[in-house]
């Protein structure tokens, strides 16, 4: 899978949640294990591990009925959580290329038997995967519900490179983010949650942070550039928290 194939399914994924029971073939799921050790590391420095489970080992009333499913385990460091939603949202986007449906699960967990805790790794996030028994992609961007780019920027001329980002998913479609900066050095900051809002999407808002950093990276790259990521030093607008600036060129 090319970085455009995943690119040009940016405009035409959705989450999926209606599934064919029947397993995909052992071929088509060694073919997604593989996909994972080539993932694009944000964090090379983080240890995670995807493994795939079948619809009886995840139970539970926040699981989505679906032949598979694919979980990411992690190393708990600094940004592992942006790092989880960077690497499994180029499976989200690989499956949907492929024509299988995904839907991200923020709150199903595996089924008691199965470990939270793997090699010293946790248990992060998962994705139900399999054959949809829905249309797999929208047939026009207009079917997003999505912000628009003057609500999430304050970068002016960067429609090109913002416009894949602008439809990125996110946890009950919360679009944390918002872009200031220029286009060549992106500030990227998510809303500021109340305490309460904190437990409940604090660490979905994370997730959807690395969502949207793969569709940057995935859009400058459409574009022939390199981006690189500084998690340390950078100014939020009022109202938002800095999570990356990104350089772009
Ligand atoms: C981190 C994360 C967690 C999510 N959790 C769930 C979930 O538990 N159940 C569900 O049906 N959808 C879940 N979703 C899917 C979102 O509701 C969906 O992405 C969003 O509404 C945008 O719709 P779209 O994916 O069809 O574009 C989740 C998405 C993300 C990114």
């Amino acid at each position: 899978m090319t970085n455009n194939e995943l690119y040009d399914v940016i405009f035409k994924r959705k989450s999926v949640r209606k599934y064919h029971m029947t397993q995909l073939s052992q071929d088509t799921l060694e073919q997604l294990q593989a996909y994972t050790g080539t993932l694009k590391k944000l964090d090379g420095n983080i240890k995670v591990e995807f493994t795939i489970l079948t619809s009886e080992k995840v139970k539970g009333m926040f699981a989505i009925k679906a032949p598979h499913y694919i979980c990411i385990y992690s190393e708990k460091k600094d940004g592992y959580l942006v790092n989880a939603g960077f690497l499994m949202q180029q499976l989200d986007l690989y499956l949907s290329a492929g024509k299988l449906g995904s839907c991200w699960l923020g709150m199903a967990k595996p089924d008691k038997e199965i470990p939270l805790t793997r090699n010293g790794l946790e248990f992060v996030i998962m994705l139900a995967f399999g054959s949809p028994e829905e249309p797999v992609h929208r047939t026009d961007k207009d079917q997003f519900k999505r912000n628009s780019l003057s609500e999430i920027t304050s970068i002016e001329n960067a429609e090109e490179l913002l416009e894949p980002v602008r439809l990125a998913p996110s946890a009950t479609n919360s679009q944390p983010w918002f872009f200031s900066g220029d286009s060549n050095e992106i500030i990227v900051s998510r809303k500021k949650l109340s305490m309460l809002k904190a437990q409940l999407l604090g660490k979905m808002n994370n997730i959807d942070t690395g969502i949207a950093l793969c569709h940057l990276w995935l859009s400058a790259d459409r574009q022939g550039k390199n981006v690189s990521f500084d998690f340390q030093n950078g100014q939020a607008p009022q109202g938002f928290e800095f999570m990356t600036k990104v350089k772009v060129g």
